[in-house]
């Protein structure tokens, strides 16, 4: 079958499917979840991994999506994920999986072995109390010795992402760029968004890019990178690139801010989310999902999966509305939704 572009109504085409494999975590940030009372989804209501591999298959081979993306809550809570990672391996198309990367060092090797080929992992600071305080887990130095599994076990490239949160960690823009550029991993600082689960975000939390951008340009040359496409991050090159690639530090190259809120990147968005109980979400705002797992679980035949998946795209909006009047915080944390 020829493949069909899934183009929404702002001409948009769906290149990218994130797929929520648990919405469970072994960590409680507070930017994401609450520290008690999350309500865990039953595990009959989460897809199986045949039920997974066969929504990524109409994506790739139907829709010609060609990037997968598996997030959580943290994805490697979720057992065997190695046996999902060699199925949708099989597909054929650029496969990235985000974690927290406390448990990558048990985690790395296999999933390298299975076909993943590059990760992003979470990284707010640099301190070990500000750490726990910002995650409610004393696990720094696993994630630090995650990294490094990370990068020994060939994964490439590895980006870390830091959520910045005035007053809470924007002191350590540089210290995290720092580390970046000295590891050989991309860091990408990642405003606040409001999908906590406390709903107490402010508009005066986010530290905007220009921002980040002017306390990173006092530290270092940075030179724009044009082009940023459809992804969710503007990047810069370092000034000194060339020599941090000199000393095998390539990866530590550039850096990204991802500006959700201050300079939102909705109109080039090529996105859509699967989140871990089969529900189709268009936007990480969305509050309306579509029920893949109903069509999966009444015998539902592959046409009829492309019919709903059809029809949801045709209702993605133009963009978010954060910072306006008729913003709606989704029902969902970003735990749930899958970031
Ligand atoms: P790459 O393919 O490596 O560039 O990955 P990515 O940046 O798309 O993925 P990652 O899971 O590392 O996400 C980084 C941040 O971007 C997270 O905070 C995501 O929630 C956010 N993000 C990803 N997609 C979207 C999106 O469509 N809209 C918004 N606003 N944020 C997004
Ligand atoms: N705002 C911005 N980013 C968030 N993430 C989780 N919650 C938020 C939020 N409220 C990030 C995580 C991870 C990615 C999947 O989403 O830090 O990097
Ligand atoms: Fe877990 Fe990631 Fe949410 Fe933190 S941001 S609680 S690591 S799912």
């Amino acid at each position: 079958m020829a493949v069909q572009d899934l183009v929404d109504p702002f001409g948009r085409t769906i290149r990218d499917l994130r797929i929520s494999v648990t919405d469970r975590c072994n960590f409680r940030c507070t930017y994401c979840m609450p520290e008690e009372g999350m309500q865990w989804v039953p595990r009959s209501e989460v897809l199986t991994f045949e039920e997974i591999e066969r929504v990524a298959r109409l994506f790739v081979e139907r829709f010609g999506v060609d990037g997968i993306r598996l997030t959580g809550g943290e994805p490697t809570m979720r057992a065997h994920l190695p046996v999902l990672v060699s199925k949708l391996a099989a597909l054929g198309v650029d496969m990235a999986l985000t974690t927290n990367a406390a448990t990558f060092r048990h985690h790395a090797h296999e999933l390298r072995e299975a076909g993943l080929r590059r990760v992003n992992i979470s990284l707010d600071t640099l301190d070990r109390e500000k750490f726990e305080r910002m995650t409610r887990r004393d696990e720094l130095v696993r994630v630090l010795d995650g990294i490094d599994a990370a990068l020994e076990a060939g994964f490439a490239p590895v980006k870390i992402n830091a959520v910045v949160q005035r007053g809470v960690n924007d002191d350590e823009i540089v210290a995290l760029a720092t580390f970046g550029r000295e590891r050989g991993v991309e860091m990408r600082f990642i405003e606040f968004m409001p999908l906590d689960a406390s709903g107490h975000w402010l508009h005066d939390d986010v530290v905007g890019q220009d921002e980040i951008v002017a306390r990173l340009s006092e530290a270092f040359e940075l030179d724009p990178v044009p082009a940023r496409g459809a992804a969710p991050a503007d990047r810069w090159r370092y000034g000194d690139a060339d020599e941090l690639a000199a000393k095998g530090r390539g990866g530590g190259a550039m850096v990204g801010v991802i500006p959700t809120v201050t300079k939102p990147f909705c109109g080039d968005c090529d996105r859509v989310r699967l989140t871990a109980d089969g529900q189709f979400r268009t936007c990480l705002f969305e509050t309306r999902e579509f029920d893949v797992r109903d069509v999966l679980r009444s015998g539902g035949s592959d046409d009829d999966l492309a019919a709903l998946i059809e029809r949801a795209v045709g209702t993605k909006w133009a963009g978010h509305q954060i910072g306006q009047v008729t913003f709606v915080k989704p029902r969902r944390t970003m735990s749930q939704i899958g970031g």
